[in-house]
This record gives structure tokens, C-alpha cells and sequence, in this order.
């Protein structure tokens, strides 16, 4: 049977992966000491070393081999000419376009078959959401009984939230204009955590949502602004309302005045949308300047994905690295390690970033995928990883693939804490890497005096078997361009999965089915609800809580 090029280059993946030892990395290094500069690439203001996994130059050529095979670069460039790659939805995807300006080649269609400039339409929002932003900093813009705003609320969740409040925490200092608060979950205990610390006449309530239909944002929104009604009456709690959407309609209906409507397109999808209005929170807790930079910093990664060639590429070397882990060693899951406590919802963002785009089992043809796709995503800021779960990453049954994020230079004035924290990293990645051997333990524990026959006893449980991939990301500085680097660089590494998987990374009809049987849950809940027609469990949990709450 003859394979296709596509075929045979995963082929090759997997006679690669097949090799004996191929996971093992500690004898990769012995064999050649100059792997760190072999297996390390720079760009953006970013390193990437991925010389502590298992990929060799055999490993390498066949992974760039099979993004050839895929089509990868040539996707990339249907992308950024707007084709509409997102096929099920049938639309462009053109988050690059947000943080390009104008002329720079991104086309947008229009429902005629036109196409216009997208980063036209872009800049004019941009244009708007900076006046804004300059009015409500300068006192020009204030609330209804005549007080500049302090806060600024963003109501909206997912892509309406992650990816603005991991900005929101990783860019705001005590010095920044205004302080920045999310509320995202249906859950109101969420909201009254958050209402003490709001006075009415000082907050500003940005509504994030593209549909502006959203259940959890629509009932946040409802229940912030009876409160600043309460407060301040109809007429002026509709000073203290933004919408931040692409549904115009609906924002009105809610009450938001059109020029208090910042928009965007269909093109942009909710987990790329923080470059957008979405991003707006960003702009007014942190200030213009450093929204701009942010843009701007994403924008020299997007440069950097057009134009590298794909061994020097970081987002398809990225997105390779999971293929090899995932495809070829059957590894499941991925932790995200950011040794920067500011980039402590860095891992949040990915998860959706990368869990919404690729959780997909069919091709865009609507075959079975055939192999593993999207790993799962977790991770938690270092060190509190440590003292976390970090003790399954050494010791557990499999092996965990980790993405290290280290800055090399603080914002604070603390050195030695740094130190601390970069050793910690640094070591972690090292002790995954090298493990420790029955002799070294022996040694070890020999030298501190135990005795042999405990020695014995407790060797096993304290020996750690290493070869435990992990690649790092060190940047200088964390600073809005770097942030806006690194964050483009993930979602490049999205798209590339995308196209090497031969999936839909831009759609997400997976969450459809939870939020429709939600809605016909909701009426059951009620004291006059009756109930509907589940499976067993469901139904008799429904029954349990209507009757703790009768009770
Ligand atoms: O979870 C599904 C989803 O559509 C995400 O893709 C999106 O980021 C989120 O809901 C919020 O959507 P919206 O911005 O339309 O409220």
C-alpha cells in the first residue's frame, strides 16, 4: 500500500519514537556536550531551549519533515490572507490583524465578496478605545455624580476574561491608573467577594462578551448593574456601562449607549480576542502605553512566525515539541511552569487557549483524527508548583512534559528572592532531566550515617529515574512587549497544531451541548419547576437539591 507524503511522515514519527532509548535524554547530553547550542533558538527577545528533551537531529528533521508534509507554512499564509481556515464556522481568522497597522496586508471579506483592509477597521476602534481610555485617566470622563473612576470592572468570561485578567496581573503595579477587577463566574458568591471593595460612584463596568449572549456575563451583568442603579439611578448607572462585543443589537437593549460600544469582528476569536476591545480593561488598569506595547510585542512575534524559516521558527518548533511528546511518546498532559508569580494566570489562559482550539477528535473533514491530539493543560506559577504537584512530575508513572517560563531580570528591587526563584526553576528542569541513581542515594544517605538496612528500605522511594522532558523559556525582562511575545508565540504554536493534526483549531462546538441541556435544567431548579426527563443520576441529583432547598 503506497502511504501519502502526510502519511508517511507521521510514519516516520512514530519510526523514530520506536527507537530504542528514544525518550531517554540524559544520554543525548553525554553524547554531545554542545547540545544546549545546538537545541536552543532566539527570537523576539525570547530563548527556547528544548535541549532537555528527548528530540535529536534525526527526531528534528523528521518533525520538520512532517510540518512540511502538512502544509504547515502554506496554512499559515492562508491564514494571514484571510482565508476562512476556521471552516466550520466558516470564517477568517485574523487575530494577527488586530496588532498590524494599517496597509499591512491583512484582508478581511465582506458579506459582498469584497475585501477590505482588517487593520483599518482595527485602528479606528483602537483610535477610540485610546480617547477613552486618555478621558477616563485625565477626570474628562467621570461618573454620574461627578467622580473620576477608580475602578474598572470587566465582566465576561473565557476568552472574555482569561486572557485580559492574565495581562491585568501580570502588568499592574501600584503605580498604574486604575485598579483592575474580573468577574467571570455565574456563581455570585464571586460577585460578593468582589462588591465590597467597590464604591459605586467610582467604578467603571465594562460588559465583555462577543455574543453578548453569554448566560454567566448576561446574569453578572444584570445583577452589577441593579447595583449601580440602586446607587445611582437608571440614567446614571448607564454612565458607568461599557459593552465590549460584537453584537450591537444586543448592547443596546441592554441599556449601553452606542458610543460607550467598543466592537470587533467575527474574525477574531474569543481566546485571540484580548488584543481587540476585548482588551480594553488592559488599556484603562494598566495605561495606553503599555496596551500599545503589548500589541506591539505580539505584533514582532507574528513578524517572526510570517518570516523564520521552520527550523528557527519558535511557534512550529513549539508546537513539533508537542507533537513529539503527544504523537510519538504518548505523552498526555503538559504543565505550564511560569517562574514569575506576575505570570500567574499564565496557565489559565493556555489552558483555554490551548484546550478550546485543539480537544478535537475529527479532521476538517470530518474523519476521525486517527492519533492524539491536544494534551491536557495545567500549571501553577513557580515555586508554589513545587510544593504542589511537582512530586508526581519526579516520581509519578509517566513522565510529564513541562514548559519552564524564566525572567532573567525583576521588577523589584529584591535580588536574592530572585536568585531563589531562578535556582528553584533552573533545578526543577535539572532534576527532571538527571534524576538521581540507586548509587547517588546510597551515597548519599550512607554519608549522613543511616544504617544499611534502612538504607535498603527506603531506596526505592527515594530514587527519582530522570529523563523527564522539559523545555525553557527565558526572557530578560517581563515588560508588555515580551508578554505580548510570548503569549502570540503560544497561539502560533496553536495554529501549527491545528494544521499538523488536520483539525478545526478555531471553533469549539464542544461546549454547545452543556450550555443547552443547562437551559433546560434551569427551569427544574425553580419552586414550581417540574421535573424533566434525565438520565437517572442527573435526575435524582435534581430531586436531592429541590429538596434541601424545600427543607
Ligand atoms: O466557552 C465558549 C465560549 O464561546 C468561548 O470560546 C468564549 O471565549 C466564551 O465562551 C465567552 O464568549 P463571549 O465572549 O461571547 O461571551
Amino acid at each position: 500500500m503506497t502511504l501519502t507524503v502526510r502519511e508517511a511522515a507521521w510514519a516516520r514519527i512514530a519510526e523514530l519514537a520506536g527507537r530504542p532509548g528514544a525518550g531517554a535524554i540524559r544520554a543525548l547530553f553525554e553524547a554531545d556536550p554542545q547540545r544546549f547550542e545546538r537545541f536552543h533558538r532566539q527570537a523576539v527577545g525570547i530563548l527556547l531551549d528544548f535541549s532537555k528533551t528527548s528530540v535529536d537531529a534525526a527526531a528534528l528533521e523528521g518533525l520538520l519533515g512532517l510540518a512540511q508534509a502538512c502544509d504547515v507554512l502554506p496554512r499559515r499564509d492562508a491564514m494571514a490572507a484571510g482565508e476562512e481556515i476556521n471552516t466550520t464556522e466558516r470564517r477568517a481568522v485574523l487575530h494577527m490583524a488586530l496588532r498590524a497597522p494599517r496597509g499591512a496586508g491583512y484582508r478581511a471579506r465582506l458579506p459582498s465578496g469584497e475585501t477590505e483592509d482588517a487593520s483599518a477597521s482595527v485602528d479606528e476602534t483602537l483610535a477610540a478605545m485610546k480617547r477613552f481610555t486618555r478621558a477616563i485617566h485625565r477626570g474628562e470622563i467621570r461618573g454620574a455624580t461627578g467622580e473620576t473612576f477608580t475602578d474598572v470592572i470587566n465582566i465576561g468570561i473565557g476568552g472574555s476574561d482569561l486572557g485580559p485578567y492574565m495581562i491585568g496581573r501580570a502588568l499592574w503595579n501600584a503605580r498604574s491608573p486604575m485598579r483592575p477587577l474580573y468577574l467571570a463566574n455565574a456563581d455570585a458568591h464571586n460577585w460578593e467577594a468582589i462588591r465590597p471593595r467597590l464604591n459605586p460612584h467610582r467604578t467603571l463596568v465594562l460588559i465583555a462578551s462577543k455574543t453578548f449572549t453569554t448566560a454567566e456575563t448576561m446574569a453578572n451583568a444584570r445583577i452589577v448593574r441593579g447595583w449601580l442603579e440602586q446607587n445611582l439611578g437608571e440614567v446614571g448607572a448607564r454612565r458607568h456601562l461599557v459593552a465590549l462585543s460584537t453584537n450591537q443589537e444586543a448592547t443596546a437593549a441592554f441599556g449601553v449607549a452606542p458610543e460607550r460600544v467598543f466592537g470587533f469582528h467575527d474574525w477574531v476569536g474569543g481566546r485571540f480576542s484580548l488584543w481587540s476591545a476585548i482588551g480594553l480593561s488592559i488599556a484603562l488598569s494598566c495605561g495606553w502605553t503599555a496596551f500599545s506595547q503589548l500589541l506591539a510585542g505580539a505584533r514582532a512575534m507574528d513578524e517572526h512566525f510570517l518570516t523564520a524559516p521552520p527550523e528557527q521558527n519558535l511557534p512550529l518548533l513549539l508546537a513539533l515539541l508537542t507533537v513529539w511528546h503527544v504523537n510519538g511518546l504518548g505523552l498526555r498532559s503538559q504543565a505550564i511552569l511560569p517562574y514569575d508569580h506576575r505570570l500567574s494566570r499564565f496557565p489559565a489562559h493556555l489552558q483555554q487557549l490551548e484546550m478550546e482550539s485543539l480537544g478535537k477528535s475529527v479532521t476538517l473533514e470530518g474523519h476521525p483524527v486517527g492519533r492524539e491530539t491536544g494534551p491536557v493543560i495545567f500549571g501553577e506559577p513557580g515555586t508554589n508548583a513545587q510544593h504542589s504537584f511537582m512530586q508526581l512530575l519526579h516520581q509519578g508513572t509517566t513522565p510529564v512534559p513541562a514548559d519552564f517560563v524564566l525572567v532573567a531580570n525583576p521588577d523589584h528591587p529584591f535580588a536574592e528572592n530572585h536568585r531563589l526563584l531562578l535556582s528553584n526553576g533552573l533545578a526543577q528542569a535539572e532534576a527532571l532531566l538527571r534524576g538521581r541513581t540507586p548509587a547517588e542515594v546510597e551515597a548519599e544517605m550512607a554519608k549522613a550515617g543511616t544504617a544499611p538496612e534502612e538504607i535498603a528500605r527506603l531506596l526505592p522511594h527515594r530514587l527519582f529515574p530522570g529523563d523527564r522532558p522539559s523545555t525553557t523559556l527565558l526572557l530578560d525582562k517581563l515588560d508588555p512587549h515580551s508578554l505580548g511575545a510570548l503569549v502570540a508565540l503560544y497561539e502560533h504554536k496553536v495554529f501549527c497544531l491545528g494544521a499538523l493534526w488536520d483539525i478545526d483549531a478555531f471553533d469549539q462546538w464542544g461546549v454547545e451541548l452543556g450550555k443547552k441541556l443547562a437551559t433546560s435544567i434551569l427551569p427544574e431548579l425553580a419552586p414550581e419547576g417540574t421535573p424533566g426527563n434525565h438520565d437517572p443520576s442527573t435526575g435524582g441529583l435534581i430531586a436531592r437539591i429541590r429538596e434541601l432547598q424545600a427543607a
